[in-house]
């Protein structure tokens, strides 16, 4: 992936491991090992450690105690995973914690996400809320699809590309854009 990345002229990736009730966070460890890869490929992207939190009680209290051990490069971006079972009641308090902590939460890969997928209308709210949305890219063709269901999932009007090699020009009014400061 790596040697990939450099090859199209990817500058800098952020590792996000999961944290959630299979996976448990290790920051030391995982610079560690982003420092070994980094070395490996002196030449390719920088690569900076972030996390992807399971929206768990745990997750929650951890990052809000500790931000920078946590956050996309500590920053303040934090990459939230939702369940695939939500109750936007039970959810919200957490966004609103996190929100009020400082944070801005980024929803990761909401395409995939089995409820979002069919409550399209709570996406807009957490875009208009201050969230913001992360896709997985092989979303966008549906190649991450079911053979038998291959099309784009993606038709929120939402989400809209951040990635500096997009060649479309300009974010609709009801858009969230966040380009990524390179760190030096
Ligand atoms: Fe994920």
């Amino acid at each position: 992936m790596l040697d990939a990345a450099a090859e199209s002229g990817t500058r800098a990736m952020v590792a996000t491991p999961h944290s959630d009730l299979r996976y448990q966070f290790d920051a030391s460890l995982c610079r560690g090992i982003l420092g070994e890869l980094q070395g490996r490929r002196t030449d390719g992207p920088r690569l900076y450690l972030g996390c992807e939190l399971h929206l768990t009680p745990e997750n929650v209290s951890n990052i809000i105690r500790d931000p920078a051990g946590y956050t996309l490069n500590g920053s303040d971006c934090a990459l939230l995973e939702l369940p695939d079972r939500i109750a936007p009641p039970m959810v919200n308090p957490a966004l609103d914690a996190m929100t009020c902590a400082g944070l801005r939460v980024i929803i990761a890969h909401p395409e995939r996400n089995l409820y979002l997928q069919q409550q399209r209308s709570w996406l807009d709210r957490l875009v208009e809320s201050g969230c913001y949305l992360q896709l997985t890219a092989r979303s966008l063709d549906g190649a991450s699809a079911p053979r038998h269901q291959r099309r784009p999932r993606t038709s929120c009007n939402a989400v809209w590309p951040t990635s500096s090699r997009a060649t479309l020009t300009a974010p609709p009014p009801a858009c969230r854009v966040w380009q990524a400061p390179l760190p030096p």
